[in-house]
């Protein structure tokens, strides 16, 4: 009996013990899964300048531009230096070469280097090309993108030159993109011309490797009543493809890379309907042709779906006026930047959930100095599929005319970590939106 007894205690001793373990694990798999403190902004980097030579060529960067061109942008201290880039497949052999030309720009007491601009090509697509820039210096190297799927994206917003800007260009490199986009706020200069220049030494690794697509935030902005017009150093250092894509300014473009039709509008210049670039982009969205690009992307900085109290309502104008434009043309999705958080929304339209609206994306946590925006309205709008104040960076993977693959990468102890992903089915494959009853609203996009 007694026996008996002590079997019974240490059964319940057992069980007890048994559910303490249970407890334990799921009190710590929860506290690891909410183990994450939103981390404060970082410092300003310090960026090395180690050029020995007037002649050197440093802020090097590429775009593409047209079809099989690519830009070559960089700066000299020395103005006699010559717009020209060699270029070749191999090493140290150049078997191409193209000119272009130069400027410079004064901005109060500040005098920028000579910028140097030269489009080179036609390129071969998915090869690396080896170049020099001015006939003279250190030879770099970039990749073409591939002719047709799968084509990587990388896309973040608001970087500026911080700590956390380093962590998120360190993570990006790390993705093997093919394209890198940025919905605006590059540098953060704010007026301090000597910021562009550094920030053009902190993003070189990257962008004189891969082309970079950048459209204008606030930030680039710069202007000064009676002295300064808006975007001057932006304008002077990123060239964009507008004149090739038809556009009359610098502010809003497009381009063509792999299969995807992406659209680059300015939230800070006019958008009514009598403006130029509501016009362009009627004009432009009409030519899309969603059998050579099924994708239909479009950037811009301030994003019109945000539930985020910072920035709220600052991309309404533009929305009322231009909503109807992407509707009518069936963007399958949205990038846009400004708020410092991420978030992404289901397919909308006019506030409501639509299936054959796009879905909006904001990504402006690339890791500028002013840190993140933390405070979300509540209760999520139904639109709105996830949201975070995190900095970090994305990754669009346009597996085929089809699917494409969206992941957002917190920065999370300066680790990359997967924290949202959704396939995207493109609206073009979609007979519903593309030839149901909407199909009539395309008239929207012919100019009267
Ligand atoms: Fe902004």
């Amino acid at each position: 009996m007694k026996m008996k007894m002590e079997r019974v205690q240490e059964t319940r001793i057992m069980l007890l013990m048994g559910r303490t373990w249970i407890l334990i694990m799921l009190v710590g798999s929860c506290a690891s899964a909410y183990a994450y403190t939103r981390p404060p902004p970082r410092d300003i980097l310090s960026i090395p300048f180690h050029r020995k030579h007037g002649s050197d060529p440093e802020q090097v960067h590429i775009s593409l531009a047209g079809e099989n061109q690519m830009r070559i942008t960089w700066i000299t201290d020395d103005d006699n230096v010559p717009s020209i880039v060699e270029y070749g497949t191999s090493p140290g052999v150049y078997t191409s070469s193209s000119r272009g030309d130069s400027d410079s720009y004064s901005y109060m007491l500040y005098g920028s280097g000579q910028i140097h601009h030269v489009v080179i090509g036609p390129l071969e697509a998915n090869k690396i090309y080896f170049y020099r820039c001015g006939g003279y210096g250190p030879e770099y190297s970039f990749k073409t993108p591939p002719a047709q799927f799968p084509i990587v994206f990388a896309i973040v917003g608001d970087l500026g030159q911080t700590g956390w800007t380093s962590t998120t260009l360190k993570h990006i490199q790390q993705c093997n993109y093919d394209v890198h986009i940025l919905p605006g706020d590059l540098s953060y200069a704010d007026y301090l011309q000597h910021l562009w220049d550094s920030f053009g030494r902190l993003v070189e690794p990257l962008a004189s490797e891969r082309p970079w697509m950048v459209t204008e935030g606030n930030h680039e902005k710069e202007l000064i009543p009676f002295f300064m017009h808006a975007f001057t150093a932006y304008n002077a250092r990123w060239l964009m493809p507008f004149k090739e894509s038809g556009s009359s300014s610098n502010l809003y473009y497009s381009f063509e890379v792999a299969g995807v039709h992406i659209v680059m509008l300015g939230s800070y210049t006019d958008y009514g309907e009598d403006s130029d670039q509501y016009r362009w982009l009627q004009t432009d969205l009409s030519k899309v042709n969603r059998r050579r690009t099924p994708w239909l992307i479009v950037v811009f900085h301030a994003p019109w779906y945000n539930s985020n109290t910072a920035h709220q309502g600052e991309g309404d104008d533009m929305m009322a006026t231009m909503e109807p434009l992407l509707y009518a043309a069936k963007v399958d999705i949205v990038f846009a930047g400004h708020v410092h958080a991420y978030e992404r929304s289901r397919r909308v339209y006019m506030r409501n959930v639509h299936p054959c609206g796009a879905v909006h994306i904001t990504i402006g946590d690339g890791g500028n100095h002013e840190g993140l925006a933390t405070r979300f309205i509540d209760p999520q709008p139904q639109w709105s599929v996830f949201r975070e104040a995190s900095f970090g960076h994305g990754e669009l993977r346009v597996a085929n005319a089809t699917h494409a693959h969206w992941s957002w990468h917190r920065n999370d102890d300066d680790e990359p970590v997967k924290s949202d992903e959704v396939w995207i089915n493109s609206l073009s494959q979609s007979r519903e939106c593309i030839e149901g009853s909407d199909y009539s609203g395309r008239k929207i996009l012919v100019s009267p």
